[in-house]
């Protein structure tokens, strides 16, 4: 904490108001405005575009200058460098691994992945053509149901081996909410397989042929994973927090984690950027889009474009750009003409007064999209790949808060509903 402060005056109260100053190690500072209750007043910042939650060590963003830092290192290195399960592990535990964490740890994942085979049984009760998230969320809460061994949120080993599990079985649940929707046999995990390999093993394998698992396809996986591992206080995360901080178990919070990443303001905008991309449907029709994403009476938004707090590129949305490049590339699909689309869009975009006004810039959705329609997913599994890469960062911020005293979370608001009045009985009322 530092020695400034912030003077409030307020009219009606005759007592200037001190309030104290922390300085992160990076970022802004915050004004702690816990006090201003016992003077009969709220802050008022719905959406809360000023305000900080918490305190943390996990992520750090500077939205001005595009930079995102996971424990300190740069997303471009650790994207180049680094693997998914690593990057789990600096989530997790704030340093890199050693050689032996390292190997001791991707050990632990691989051998968690299998899920109870009653889980399976939940599978049978959707349509085969319901919504992967809305599996996805019925599904990973239910975890709860079967790990009663390990859910004392106030045991740092319970917490440690709840997120091993997370970690360990959300590629087998996508894979299986993906193979129910096409009416295919679940494929179980194999150890000897990485976790990107094994993911799209269980994705695309069948239990009639070997299924070989291409190596371009897998090192994008792996990188898509880690661009998707966390983010700070997003929307999805903060729901985490708020579900946890009423001691809610694990599997829970990250079931409401996945239920707000859904939503097409948040992680659902990869699948929406596809439907975009598709509806624009050719180069000559970018502009008439681009039209309607700057009409204030038009609800469309170009999907993909914009951030809270990126007002320069989004660093994920270079290194998705570069990969989906890569990708694209090395199987042959260059000429895809969503490609060429994108491509031309983010260019106009950039050169657009209200884009360059607004400081809107493409985000971690736009090319995301490109690469997993190319590795063969299905748009409708693209948030699904979304939510399985950040679970590791929802459980992290998770852990970081139940690890630290924490309260409940508990917003207030600005009242502008009816006074008091009397019940009105039935007969007397118009
Ligand atoms: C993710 O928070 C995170 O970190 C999220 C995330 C993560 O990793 O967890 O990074 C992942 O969610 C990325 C964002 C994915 N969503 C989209 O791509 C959907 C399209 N973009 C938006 O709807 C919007 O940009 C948001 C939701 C991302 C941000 O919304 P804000 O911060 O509330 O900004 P806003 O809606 O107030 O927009 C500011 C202005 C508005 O115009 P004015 O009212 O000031 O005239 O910019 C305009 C908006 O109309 N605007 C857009 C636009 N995004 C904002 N106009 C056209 N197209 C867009 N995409």
């Amino acid at each position: 904490m530092s020695d400034r402060k912030a003077t409030l005056t307020i009219d009606g109260i005759d007592e200037p108001l001190d309030l104290a100053i922390y300085d992160g190690t990076l970022g802004p500072s915050v004004i702690d405005v816990g006090k201003l209750v016992s003077k009969g007043v709220f802050t008022y910042d719905p959406g809360f575009v000023s305000t900080a939650a918490c305190e943390s060590t996990i992520t750090f963003i500077d939205g001005g200058k595009g930079i995102l830092l996971h424990g300190g290192y740069p997303i471009e290195q650790l994207a180049e460098k680094s693997s998914y399960l690593e990057v789990c592990y600096l989530l997790l535990h704030g340093e890199l691994p050693s050689a032996q964490q390292k190997a001791e740890f991707e050990s632990v994942i691989r051998n968690h992945t299998m899920v109870n085979d009653q889980v399976s049984v939940f599978f049978r009760g959707f349509r085969r053509d319901a919504h992967p998230m809305a599996i996805m969320c019925g599904v990973v809460g239910a975890l709860s149901a079967f790990y009663h061994d390990a859910t004392d949120i106030s045991d740092s080993l319970h917490r440690e081996i709840s997120a091993h599990r997370l970690i360990a079985k959300m590629p087998t649940l996508a894979a299986m909410t993906y193979k129910y929707t096409k009416g295919q046999p679940f494929m179980y995990p194999r150890n000897d397989l990485n976790y990107a390999e094994n993911f799209l093993y269980m994705m695309f394998g069948n239990p009639c042929e070997e299924y070989k698992v291409s190596p371009v396809l897998s090192r994008a996986m792996d990188r898509i994973f880690l661009l998707h591992a966390d983010h700070e206080q997003n929307a999805s995360t903060s729901t985490v927090r708020m579900a946890g901080s009423t001691g809610a178990n694990p599997f829970a919070c990250i079931s409401a984690g996945i239920a707000a990443l859904w939503g097409p303001s948040h992680g659902g905008a990869n699948e929406a950027v596809l439907a975009m991309l598709t509806e624009i449907g050719d180069v000559s029709r970018i502009d008439e889009f681009v039209a309607r994403a700057k009409d204030k009476d038009d609800p469309f938004r170009l999907m993909g474009f914009g951030h809270r707090v990126y007002k320069n590129f989004d660093p994920r949305a270079l290194v998705m750009k570069q990969t989906a490049d890569e990708v694209l590339g090395e199987l042959g699909l260059k000429d895809d003409p969503l490609l060429a689309i994108a491509q031309r869009l983010e260019q106009i975009a950039l050169e657009d007064e209200y884009f360059i006004e607004k400081k809107l810039y493409p985000n971690v959705d736009f090319y995301s999209g490109l690469i997993l329609k190319a590795i063969g997913i299905p748009i409708s599994m693209f948030t699904v790949i979304f939510a399985l890469g950040r679970t590791v960062g929802w459980i992290s911020h998770w852990n970081e808060m139940i690890s630290n005293s924490y309260r409940i979370a508990r917003p207030r608001q600005l009242y502008i509903g009816p006074v008091k009045r009397d019940y009105v009985e039935l007969d007397e009322r118009e």
